[in-house]
């Protein structure tokens, strides 16, 4: 299928995208967030000067996406111990704003961690709050270099799998910059393949219902100039039935021992279209994904959403060209309950392999993942 869907953008804005920075300025520290809820009409930065106000956030998927979420966390715990707020409380309800992507978890637990350790030692309680943010910027640069690295991964698994280049690759909701330290998850990796000329296009998932690969991906694609195209979720069985995909690659958000992956909702319909039709199914985490602690696919707690969601149309809620768009359009009756899990899970046996910073799992076991995750984890 052809280029009469290609997209030919001309956006000429820099490439960069930051999804957010810590800053200190003379009024006390904060974390700055790239607004998501308001991409793509609008770049707006949202200032958080407590943890209540990055829980919000989070809630709201302003910052979403699990490796963010981790970092975000590690921020929030710093923000709450450099302006003097309960550390404990804030990472309490930091870890409990949304429950699925372990990383959250992670995070958080990472810059507690460094804080009660000056604590521990001694060292007071300016000494604590340098440490968690210490943490946190750690965790921030090793995201990054675990995204180059999963970028690397993964594209030397896509020329193996497909040996004849011109990757065509199907991506469902958004695994970008605006996920991570660096580039990305899966999105990386077809960065990668864009940058070394082998992608062919980028079948992009509009992702239903906050339409993260509309919204978000199709902006970071146009940003870095790739060839993408939109679709329905709904049509991606009709894209894999013309034999358009070479390859489904996604992220996750936890990632249990046994190998299932949580991630947003979606993923496993394409899994199961991916294994009737041959295609490889391509799963991009970093190792902090995988939860050891979680041992298998229904363990992994998906977390249901509103129903508004559904029932209305609410993204972009702000004025597009002049005219104002979205902003709760009903699109179904009054009253009508809405089944919203923001997440499903995909069982190993339909993911073709699972890459990481360490390396790529193939086929997908419990021992393979173990041996994988013990690489990276400073016991
Ligand atoms: O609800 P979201 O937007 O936070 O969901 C995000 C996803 O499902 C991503 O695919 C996942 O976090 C992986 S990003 C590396």
């Amino acid at each position: 299928m052809a280029d009469q869907y290609a997209h030919g953008s001309d956006d000429k804005r820099p490439t960069e995208i930051p999804a957010l920075r810590w800053e200190e300025p003379p009024e006390g520290p904060v974390l700055i967030l790239l607004d998501q809820t308001r991409l793509p009409a609008e770049e707006v930065e949202l200032v958080c000067t407590d943890a209540p106000a990055l829980v919000e956030a989070i809630r709201s998927l302003a910052v979403r996406g699990a490796p963010l979420l981790g970092i975000a966390g590690a921020y929030g715990v710093a923000l709450a111990a450099a302006r003097g707020f309960d550390v404990d409380d804030a990472a309490a309800a930091l870890e409990g704003a949304r429950p699925t992507a372990v990383n959250l978890a992670v995070g958080v637990r990472r810059a507690l961690a460094a804080h009660r350790g000056v604590l521990a030692r001694g060292g007071d309680e300016r000494e604590a709050a340098v440490a968690a943010l210490a943490a946190a910027r750690r965790l921030h640069r090793e995201d990054a270099e675990a995204s180059a690295r999963m970028a690397g991964h993964g594209l030397t698994l896509l020329d193996e799998l497909l040996p004849g280049g011109g990757h065509r690759i199907l991506t469902h909701c958004n695994t970008g910059s605006l996920v991570s330290g660096g580039e990305g998850t899966a999105f990386a990796v077809a960065l990668a393949a864009h940058r070394a000329g082998r992608l062919r296009r980028l079948w992009v998932d509009e992702t239903r219902p906050l339409l993260q690969g509309a919204r978000l991906t199709a902006y970071e694609a146009a940003r870095r100039g790739m060839a993408y195209t939109l679709l329905t979720d709904s049509a991606a069985g009709s894209l894999f039935a013309a034999g358009e995909v070479d390859a489904v690659l996604i992220g996750a958000d936890r990632i249990a021992a046994d190998g299932s992956v949580a991630n947003k909702v979606g993923s496993y319909p394409l899994a199961v279209l991916a294994r009737y039709h041959h295609v490889p199914f391509i799963v991009v985490a970093p190792v902090t994904t995988v939860d050891p602690q979680t041992p298998d696919g229904a363990s992994i707690e998906v977390e249901q959403r509103p129903g508004h969601e559904v029932t209305e149309v609410t993204a972009p809620r702000v004025p597009v060209a002049g005219i104002e768009a979205g902003g709760g359009i009903l699109v179904a009756p009054l009253g009508t309950q809405a089944y919203n899990p923001a997440f499903d899970v995909t069982p190993p046996e339909l993911v073709t392999a699972i890459v990481t910073e360490e390396g790529a799992v193939s086929p997908v076991t419990t021992e393979a993942l173990a041996e994988l995750c013990a690489r990276s984890r400073p016991v």
